[in-house]
């Protein structure tokens, strides 16, 4: 099966499962515990229906949504996530080009394998900085003052991963960054060497935001849910979250709050925007779904700052009822990056192109012609 017999998440997963080493493919795939609530993220959406209406006239649609006080010319984009070159050679840069081409957000995270200096002088559409907060201030210092030379829109900071999930595949696998060859990874690697050849002949597998202060993750192999418990500061709290808010003196959002008093707490403290999220189900399994939880998220402060419903989007229709719940926008990471390891930046661009055919296709079955028009009358819970 190749690019071409794609048409939507779950063949990209078979063609990245097909490419991958086990290790970085189980990686993505995987999530917390029993994977309860990854399931949930995208089976919640099948418990609401849509309602269309007909006869609108709909052969000019708009799918432009603002968040942020950017422009995106869909209200799909590219959530950050890590590692990006361990599934892919061109890693960042073919998620930021494919993500340019389709004028919506990018996101870079702070455990990224291409610098945002390099992805800001190569991309003019929006971007976002993920912002892990660290026990070692000087990076997290370096991290502010970094994305902010290299002109990223919007600075995010992720407060579910104060300790690491547990990632029982990972456990399996022995899955680590930088990859380590183990007597029973070795099987997975050499099962693929096209990655194999191709991770040994580019450039050294490096975390550029983070190499010039700690060696974890760069030069000394750790798993993720390590690093998550060793390196980042558990002490974090929302003093913490208000001066880096105030630091950034810009577009700052939190992304992982799933309740309501922790959402109006984002607006106290200067938050322009929250990613209603649980990390795709790769932290606390059992927590409740973005979808499942936007409603009441909404309804507190979806008039003062920008929703977006990020985790679990398999299909354009998905986008249309988090949009008709109150959503500025929708996000993931899986939905490009099984496309990124199927097949680098065509990869990825094939991806957009079909979610965006989908969410445009759906407008239209909906009689919608502007998201704003989505709403929850054409909304149907089912009990
Ligand atoms: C993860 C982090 C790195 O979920 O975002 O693996």
């Amino acid at each position: 099966m190749g690019l071409k017999h794609c048409h939507n998440f779950q063949d990209f997963r078979k063609l990245a499962r097909a490419r991958l080493p086990s290790p970085i493919f189980n990686y993505i795939d995987g999530a917390a515990d029993d994977e309860v609530t990854y399931r949930r993220n995208t089976s919640a959406y099948e418990d609401v229906d849509l309602v269309p209406n007909i006869l609108t006239g709909v052969a000019d649609v708009d799918l432009s949504t603002t968040i942020f006080g950017k422009k995106l010319a869909m209200p799909l984009y590219c959530a950050p996530t890590a590692l990006q070159r361990l599934f892919h050679h061109d890693g960042e840069r073919a998620v930021a080009k494919a993500a340019q081409k389709f004028g919506t957000m990018f996101g870079v995270s702070a455990l990224g394998t291409v610098s945002v200096e390099e992805i800001g002088a190569m991309i003019d559409t929006p971007k976002m900085f993920q912002f892990y907060f660290h026990k070692d201030r000087g990076l997290n210092t370096s991290m502010v003052d970094r994305a902010k030379a290299a002109k990223f829109d919007v600075m995010a900071l992720t407060v579910d991963t104060i300790t690491g999930g547990n990632r029982e595949r990972d456990l399996r696998t022995g899955f680590t960054s930088p990859p380590k060859l183990t007597a029973s990874s070795l099987f997975s690697f050499a099962a693929r060497p096209r990655w194999t050849l191709n991770y040994l002949t580019h450039e050294k597998f490096e975390l550029p935001h983070l190499q010039d202060h700690v060696q974890e993750g760069t030069n000394l192999a750790t798993s993720i849910g390590s690093y998550f418990s060793t390196m980042l500061d558990q002490s974090m709290n929302w003093k913490d979250a208000e001066k880096l808010c105030a630091q950034w003196n810009g577009h700052f959002a939190l992304k992982g709050v799933m309740s309501v008093a922790d959402a109006k707490r984002a607006v106290d403290i200067g938050c322009t925007g929250i990613m209603v999220s649980n990390h795709g189900g790769r932290q606390l399994d059992g927590s409740r779904s973005p979808f499942d939880q936007l409603a009441e998220i909404v309804d507190a402060v979806g008039d003062k700052l920008d929703v977006i419903c990020e985790g679990g989007i398999q299909r354009g229709t998905h986008v249309l009822k988090a949009l008709s719940l109150g959503a500025k926008a929708c996000s993931g990471g899986r939905l490009y990056l099984y496309a990124l390891a199927a097949a680098g930046q065509e990869g990825v661009e094939r991806a957009l192109g079909l979610y965006r055919s989908e969410i445009e296709r759906g407008m239209k079955l909906m009689g919608c012609t502007r998201v704003d028009q989505l709403n929850r009358g054409n909304l149907r819970f089912r009990i």
